[in-house]
């Protein structure tokens, strides 16, 4: 079946065209169109995304993007039905796609199916290039855990099967991609931050650039499965207040020590996930892990414990459609897609709902 996916969620306006076939234990997943618009540049200024600015933008795009995905919405295509996500996300942002995707609906007389955002990233695995793990059966073998880690969310899953979820753990602050972006921004890097420091504490590594002066502590582990990123953010806010005036030594060393840290809560978090829990499959995926410092490490872990390890292809693991097209796959299964539903935005949806 074919299916198109839209994402409006944040600031990526995204359209997708796949195929799918196949049943749940071995979904094969072809990319037929995928076209994703990124606001970096108008939220720059900002140091952030601005709500009522991403949603102009997205109004504006979705046309745009649907006719370069050779669509138009007086000619019906051939498509079984339209995957939109409703949330989590900024809720301005979310109502122009489900709109968008209403209006189509109603045009071409093809049915809806509504998305959770953060089901689309764990989906989106199911693109795995490695050609070891690609599309093999039981891709994804369950139960599976995943850790999400986006530019609002970090959270630990786990699922004995599609669409039944439990939230093992999640962040009592700030989300991972957060973090790095408030922390790049302290370091004068332009929003988002998060690849630039990663960039930076890599070259930290390659240099082997060390100081003494400039460490930063690694988070206490309390006994829950939660994340807390905030103690860390002040540690380097005081480190920085305390250098005068930060050379660019400096600020790799700091870009190294706050990812050092972030990766040691990363794992060892996931670590007692994997030591208090039956898995099969580990699942890492969201805008952050496009760092290949974090797959490194959580590709260790996983070896440790023997766990098969799933990431998005590189150029998928931020926002896209793609992601969406596929969760709605996987959904239909369990719901069908309807002409009748009514979506209703849902800014704070989470995996259990
Ligand atoms: O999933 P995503 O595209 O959007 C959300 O749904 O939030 O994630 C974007 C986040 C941003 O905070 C960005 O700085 C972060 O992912 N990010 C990274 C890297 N690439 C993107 N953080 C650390 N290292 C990276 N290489
Ligand atoms: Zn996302």
């Amino acid at each position: 079946m074919k299916i198109l996916g839209i994402e409006t969620s944040c600031d990526e306006t995204a359209l997708s065209i796949i195929e799918a076939s196949g049943d749940l234990d071995n979904p094969q997943i072809t990319i037929l169109k995928e076209i994703v618009n990124s606001q970096i540049e108008t939220h720059k200024k900002y140091g952030g995304v601005f709500p009522a600015e991403a949603k102009k933008r997205h109004q504006e795009n979705l046309p745009i993007l649907l006719e370069k995905i050779d669509l138009r919405k007086d000619n019906k295509p051939d498509i079984d039905f339209i995957a939109v996500t409703y949330g989590p996300g900024l809720e301005p942002c979310l109502w122009t796609g489900i709109t968008f995707a209403q209006e189509l609906s109603k045009a071409w007389n093809i049915p809806l199916l509504p998305i959770n955002h953060m089901e689309g990233h764990i989906a989106s695995v199911l693109l795995s290039r490695d050609p070891s793990k690609r599309q093999d059966k039981n891709a994804v073998a369950f139960p599976f855990l995943a850790l999400l880690i986006s530019g609002a969310h970090t959270e630990l899953v786990y699922a004995t099967e599609w669409g039944k979820y439990k939230i093992l753990g999640k962040t009592l602050d700030d989300a991972v991609g957060e973090a790095y972006d408030k922390v790049g921004r302290m370091l004068d890097i332009p929003y988002p931050g998060g690849p630039e420091l990663s960039r930076l504490a890599q070259k930290a590594r390659e240099e082997h650039l060390q100081d003494d002066e400039i460490t930063l502590p690694r988070m206490m582990l309390n006994k829950s499965l939660d994340f807390s990123f905030s103690g860390l953010k002040t540690a380097v806010l005081y480190k920085i207040q305390k250098l005068e005036k930060i050379s660019d030594i400096q600020k790799k060393i700091i870009a190294k020590e706050f990812e050092d840290s972030v990766v040691d809560l990363l794992i060892r978090k996931t670590r007692k996930a994997l030591e208090k829990n039956e898995v099969k499959t580990f699942i890492a995926s969201g805008g952050v892990i496009a760092n290949t410092y974090i797959r490194e490490n959580l590709t260790k872990l996983c070896d440790e414990f023997e766990v098969k390890v799933l990431f998005p292809p590189q150029e998928l693991s931020g926002d896209n459609a793609v992601m969406i097209a596929i969760a709605g796959y996987l959904k239909q299964f369990r719901e069908k897609p309807s002409m009748n539903v009514e979506i209703i935005a849902k800014g704070n949806l989470t995996l259990d709902q």
